[in-house]
């Protein structure tokens, strides 16, 4: 039987010889045949040789995706369109306005699966089950967005696109779209709208993390935020997520009092919880957006490492993707994590923006002695041996040095200011009574 060239081209990138062999044709046939597929397929040289790829539809928008990227000022510029492929996985067509590193590792734009930045703007974590819910209901998606498969993420991001984390936009529909003004809360607000958040309402904007929490545009701040919140009443786990709250509130002005990048953040108690409030830095003002793409998505494409702040840095550092500057900070802030008792630093802790033809790390969040909350329910009593931090091996002695002794200052100050805040509870004063559990660390020489 004579296959035909589009069967060919569904088995993978084919070079023009191979089309040839398979099909019988001759060169002559291939290249008018190829010609007259026009934008239905695509050239790209792999090795020394060009290969073709067959274009396909996808997500119920065609075979050309519009990535379109927001700018501080809230106006959108078209970076380029996503193709997929009829064999699996997709090519993004780069417009002379879209950042190199957004082609991915092999910088050609080629990806074996969604390229590695939409990930972080799939539905996840609170806010993620909330919306996976909502589209079961709807479209019959998988109620747990951990289920979603690639086509249940890219229909949901083509139209549901234009408020995601970060300032991509994928689909024309997104672009299209009015802008509509944020509605502006107060922080009286906040207790409503923690009882919507619980009760399943989605709120305007999409975020991760497995905390209760929603989104708002903050009329004091004039900002967008993302507000988590503790549980209400006294007992003994709603008394720790405010310690742990607090904790999280002191980091950041610990880190900003150093000089080094965190967001910016507020303490509120109302109606018997307490909400942590925290300025959005991939937002500006109403419109504006700036870029972030979590360090996991980075790794996954970039670096392969899986764990560790400052080792995916320090691979993404060889490969010249950030500079020194930055892994140097991330090491400190690495650091500081490990002396204040936070025990979830997985990679989706941090985010990096796009600066040109490189990464820089954006302010952290979510940084708070995590060691401390409740564990299958249960709430321990405090106890935290400071660790050594004998994990910069990869750095020159000096660099070492220089990170320890900057972390643990940080750390110091950090935990003084805990014990200094009137609003902690009684055990987290006692424990904190003992000393300043960063004079505990033996140092590592
Ligand atoms: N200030 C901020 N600006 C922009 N995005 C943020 C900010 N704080 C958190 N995020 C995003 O929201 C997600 C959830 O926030 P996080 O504090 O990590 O919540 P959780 O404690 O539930 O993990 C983060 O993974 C990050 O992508
Ligand atoms: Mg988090």
């Amino acid at each position: 039987m004579i296959t035909n060239i589009e069967q060919v081209l569904k088995r993978g990138p084919t070079t023009s010889k191979d089309i040839q062999f398979a099909t019988g044709m001759n060169q002559a046939a291939v290249s008018r045949r190829i010609r007259a597929m026009g934008d239905g397929i695509i050239r790209i040289k792999i090795g020394r040789s060009p290969h073709y790829m067959l274009i396909s539809n996808a997500f119920g928008g065609g075979n050309r995706l519009l990535l379109s990227m927001v700018d501080p000022h809230g106006n959108s510029t078209s970076i380029g369109c996503l193709r997929p492929l009829a064999h699996g996985g997709f090519f993004l067509e780069k417009l002379p306005s879209m950042p190199s590193v957004l082609l991915g590792e092999g910088k050609n734009g080629l990806f074996k699966d969604l390229p590695y930045f939409l990930y972080d703007l799939a539905p996840q974590g609170f806010i993620g089950r909330q919306i996976a819910a909502s589209m079961a209901a709807q479209a019959g998606f998988p109620n747990d967005p951990k289920e979603w498969n690639v086509e249940h993420i890219g229909q949901y991001l083509t139209s549901n696109g234009d408020d995601l984390p970060g300032n991509l936009k994928l689909g024309a529909q997104a672009q299209l779209r009015l802008r509509s003004t944020p509605v502006a809360y107060t922080m009286k607000d906040y207790p409503r709208l923690a009882e919507a958040a619980l009760d399943g309402a989605i709120p305007g904007s999409s975020a991760g993390g497995e905390q209760p929490k929603f989104t708002a545009f903050c009329k004091e701040r004039s900002a967008h935020v993302i507000v988590k919140f503790s549980p209400k009443g006294d007992d003994a786990t709603a008394v720790r997520w405010r310690d742990i709250l607090i904790t999280e509130f002191h980091a950041a002005e610990a880190i900003h009092a150093k000089n080094f990048p965190a967001a910016e953040t507020r303490l509120i108690e109302r109606d018997g919880r307490y909400f942590h409030e925290s300025q959005r830095f991939d937002r500006v003002g109403e419109f504006g957006r700036l870029s972030m793409i979590s360090l996991q998505s980075v790794d996954a494409e970039f670096a392969g490492i899986g764990h560790g702040w400052h080792r995916v840095m320090k691979a993404l550092f060889d490969e010249d993707l950030v500079s020194w500057q930055h892994l140097f900070d991330t090491a400190v802030l690495w650091s500081f994590g490990k002396l204040i008792n936070n025990t979830d630093m997985h990679l989706g802790n941090l985010s990096l923006s796009i600066e040109g033809d490189v990464f820089r790390i954006l302010p952290v969040y979510d940084m708070c002695s995590m060691g401390f909350v409740p564990k299958n329910g249960e709430v321990r009593p405090f106890r935290f041996d400071s660790p050594n931090l004998d994990d910069l091996t990869m750095f020159p002695k000096d660099a070492a040095d220089g990170i320890r002794s900057a972390a643990s200052q940080m750390a110091r100050d950090f935990w003084n200011r805990v014990a200094r805040d009137t609003r902690i509870s009684q055990d987290f004063r006692d424990f904190l009574a003992k000393g300043n559990p960063v004079d505990l660390v033996r140092m590592a020489s």
